[in-house]
């Protein structure tokens, strides 16, 4: 391939990508193949002979294309958005065309400054505390992450270290880390995501998930019996880590009562708001923000809900000293003559985990650009419309119920009565493919969750999976029905309903 070959196969891989989008809403939502069906297809070794990109084009809609969940299809409710944006696509292009690696700043002077730049921007976008810019004279700082899972796990590892060290000091006769780090503790609520889980058995500190409200937010109560009872057993806890828009229901910890508790006791306050933190840009949404304040840490994703692609999560520290003294290990060849000399020119390697960084910032900038402040306000805005339409379908309609008030995109329901409706439901709509919705559990109230997501949804999109949901729904009662009518009839014939055949 030639310089003249690259051009033609970029811009027919626009060309791609922009008939994809535009239309993909005439595909099916789901796939509809089966586990190896790409073993089937494919070579199982690479092709001693470059093969022509026209070919390979073809291949990609032909054979990888009917492999995809369509992640950007406005018919895909399931889990949060991943929303992109025309600005972030050719971002992405973009990084990856010049090609650099951020090592540490001399590896590519605009790779690490654009990134310090952006994070001030979203951080002054979404009403962060001061302590978090990089622009200040203080030790806060923002980079950006792979993921919220690796923000999370970072703050884990910068917690446990700072622990380390009081740990030391207060038990000297104590030599063993892996000793001290057994009197560690993490608390975080039964609502939140996994990757704390995860968090917890990558650091090897365990993880007490605490009982939440009626809002199924984890209260500053709550938390302070905790830490009493476990300060009573000579446990340390190192790190809280509170929700903003929980996994399952989008539900929010109330960051106020438990953030002052944490300072109190020298416990690391990290905030997760994978997806809602996004809306801390609105205005009408500015009681989110009440006890951010407290933070030591923060966590957001742009890949969800700020239409940059994935991989990008936004992540802030109160103390970027505690994530350097824990992280920092060096080397001859990783140095260079403005190492540390000012904000501008941080050695962001020592503030993560990888030492290879993309240039992420890129797309995040080109993003900020294309859309500016009030095209991205006005999106979420729309997401949380089209949320409010789903919301009134559900409660207009005798059959539902919902589990929670609507929370930003997401709306969380069942069909009144038994579970196995709504997990039939589920099932026809997963086996038909119009509309992808995922299963939730929460207090052993079985749901649907029903999250706005897609390339640019409206309210027709939200309409369409209405009357899917609808009408699959009348067929499930009606057989339903017809079974008991059925069971009445033969008085004395004991059916086990289970067993029914179901359509
Ligand atoms: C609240 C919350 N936190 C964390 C995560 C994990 O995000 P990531 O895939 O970026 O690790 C999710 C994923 O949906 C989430 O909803």
């Amino acid at each position: 391939m030639d310089f003249n070959d690259f051009r033609e196969f970029g811009k027919a891989a626009v060309d791609f990508i922009a008939d994809y989008l535009q239309n993909i809403r005439e595909r099916d939502v789901l796939p509809s193949v089966t586990p190896g069906f790409l073993h089937n297809q494919l070579p199982s070794e690479i092709p001693n002979k470059a093969e022509n990109w026209n070919i390979i084009l073809n291949d990609l809609e032909s054979i990888i294309v009917p492999g995809l969940t369509h992640w950007q299809s406005p018919n895909f409710h399931a889990y949060y958005p991943a929303e992109t944006s025309f600005g972030s696509i050719v971002g992405e292009l973009l990084s990856a065309g010049l090609g650099v690696v951020g090592f540490n700043w001399i590896c590519s002077p605009a790779c690490t400054e654009l990134e310090v730049i952006v994070m001030d921007w979203l951080a002054k976008f979404l009403n962060l505390p001061d302590y978090f810019l990089n622009e200040t004279n203080g030790p806060g700082g923002g980079i950006i992450q792979s993921t919220a899972s690796e923000s999370i796990f970072v703050a884990v590892l910068a917690a446990r270290n700072k622990a380390l060290k009081f740990l030391k000091l207060k038990y000297p006769n104590i030599d063993s880390n892996a000793e001290l780090y057994g009197k560690m503790i993490i608390y975080s609520s039964e609502q939140s995501n996994s990757c704390i889980e995860k968090a917890g058995l990558l650091s090897g500190i365990p993880v007490k998930l605490l009982k939440t409200d009626e809002m199924l937010s984890l209260r500053g109560d709550t938390l302070k019996e905790q830490i009493n009872n476990d300060l009573k057993n000579g446990l340390h806890p190192i790190i809280c880590i509170a929700t903003i828009g929980t996994t399952a229901t989008c539900a929010h910890d109330t960051l106020i009562e438990l953030g002052p508790i944490c300072v109190e006791n020298n416990i690391w306050f990290h905030i997760d708001a994978a997806y809602a933190g996004a809306a801390f840009c609105l205005p009408e949404y500015k009681h989110l923000l009440s006890g951010l304040e407290y933070a030591d840490s923060l966590n957001f994703n742009l890949h969800k809900f700020m239409r940059t692609n994935f991989d990008c999560c936004a992540m802030w520290y109160k103390d970027t000293n505690d994530v350097i003294n824990s992280f920092n290990v060096d080397r001859i060849y990783l140095r260079n003559k403005y190492e540390n000399q000012t904000k501008w020119a941080p050695e962001y390697r020592n503030w993560e985990i990888p030492l290879g960084r993309r240039f992420r910032a890129l797309k995040v900038w080109i993003t900020l650009r294309t859309l500016g402040g009030d095209g991205i306000r006005e999106f979420i805005r729309n997401h949380i419309h089209l949320a409010k339409i789903f919301e009134k379908f559900i409660e207009n309609d005798s059959r539902f119920e919902t589990i929670t008030k609507s929370s930003l995109g997401l709306v969380c329901f069942k069909i009144k009565g038994s579970n196995e409706l709504t997990k039939r439901l589920l099932e026809n709509l997963q086996e038909r493919k119009k509309i992808y919705l995922i299963e939730a559990k929460v207090n052993d109230k079985y749901f649907l969750r029903f999250s706005i997501c897609g390339f640019e949804p409206n309210e027709s999109d939200i309409a369409y999976a209405w009357e899917e949901i609808s009408e699959q729904t009348s067929k499930i009662l009606n057989h339903v029905e017809n079974v008991n009518k059925d069971e009445d009839f033969a008085e004395n014939l004991i059916i086990d309903k289970k067993s029914v055949a179901w359509f």
